[in-house]
């Protein structure tokens, strides 16, 4: 059985959606695939389970798989630690594999929720955002309101998170790895300890807030000039959040010269950036003469799928 999840790039609103601001995301034309099939002992790649590379295929098969070992195949075109979903994505189709040898139907929603949990589990992480987008593909607006195109509400404790479906053009974006990962978890508790002392760090949140909504609009109407000034906005608010890093900036910057906007993506500190532009080639490769890993990317409407 095997099953197969895409990878998803935050374009507005990480960080901010930690405090119940709305962030847009969506899936990326890379993918993950799991296979899974019973076995005498628990294995992945032929590898121990107990490797902390397999610890979201460990954690999805606790939370979703009640029968004997098994033995997993993982195949990810998602590159790690860069901001890009690869743990979502590597969770999502895990649940998907597993539950299709319970004989379950696919249910997105349902596996939604529990990659949610299962990246509770591993990381304690803080919004569903990267799972819901692995599972529904496509572009997801997440806020803690119901509106139109509502997919699935998370809750956890006191918070929730209604995930919408948007429908915007078919994007071309160019990523620029740093190659430097962060941990996005000492990430989201220093930007939190900045809002809790700082009114302006506070408002500062609530305006990535307002520009995901602005970038929202602008993306629908295909508005690339308006979507790339408020990336560029919302770029400075990050950095002035605490979460830039020199490498990110200096990608920033070379990626400016032919592009509408460019800004990190996740949780920053490192990662990843990306730029929305007409000229990708030109953009990949000023972002690799400034020492990144650039790649071009498209928006995927495919969200989880069982493999044949
Ligand atoms: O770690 P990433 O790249 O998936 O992005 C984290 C996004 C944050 O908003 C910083 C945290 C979250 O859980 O939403």
């Amino acid at each position: 059985m095997a099953a197969s999840a895409p990878g998803k790039l935050i374009l507005f609103g990480e960080h901010a959606v930690v405090f119940g601001e709305p962030a847009l995301s969506t899936a990326v034309d890379l993918r993950t695939e799991v296979y899974a099939r019973p076995h005498t002992e628990w294995l992945a790649d032929g590898a121990s389970l107990e490797d902390s590379k397999y610890r979201y295929v460990k954690a999805a098969a606790a939370r979703a798989w009640k029968g004997g070992p098994l033995w997993f195949e993982v195949r990810s075109m998602i590159p790690t630690g860069a901001g890009l979903g690869s743990s979502a994505a590597v969770t999502v189709a895990t649940l998907a594999a597993v539950a299709g040898l319970r004989g379950a139907p696919l249910d997105p929603p349902s596996i939604a929720r529990t990659a949610f949990d299962v990246e509770h589990d591993v990381q304690g992480r803080a919004s569903p955002i990267d799972t819901s987008t692995a599972a529904a593909g496509g572009a997801l607006l997440v806020r803690p309101t119901e509106g139109a195109d509502l997919l699935w509400t998370i809750r956890r404790d006191t918070r929730q998170w209604c995930l919408h479906r948007c429908v915007l053009p078919r994007l071309t974006l160019v990523v620029g790895n740093t190659g430097i990962s962060a941990a996005t978890g000492p990430l989201v508790a220093g930007v939190k300890a900045r809002v809790d002392a700082s009114p302006e760090d506070a408002e500062r949140v609530k305006e990535i807030g307002q520009i995901t909504l602005d970038g929202l609009a602008a993306l629908r109407k295909n508005d690339l000039g308006a979507a790339g000034r408020l990336m560029d906005r919302d770029h400075a608010l990050l950095n002035a959040l605490g979460v830039g890093h020199p490498m990110l900036e200096r990608l920033v910057t070379a990626a400016r010269r032919h592009s509408y906007g460019a800004k990190l993506t996740g949780a920053g500190g490192g990662g990843s950036m990306f730029a929305l532009t007409d000229e990708p080639e030109k953009v990949a490769a000023d972002l690799r003469a400034a020492g990144a890993k650039a790649f071009l990317l498209a928006t995927e409407p495919e969200g989880v799928r069982r493999l044949p």
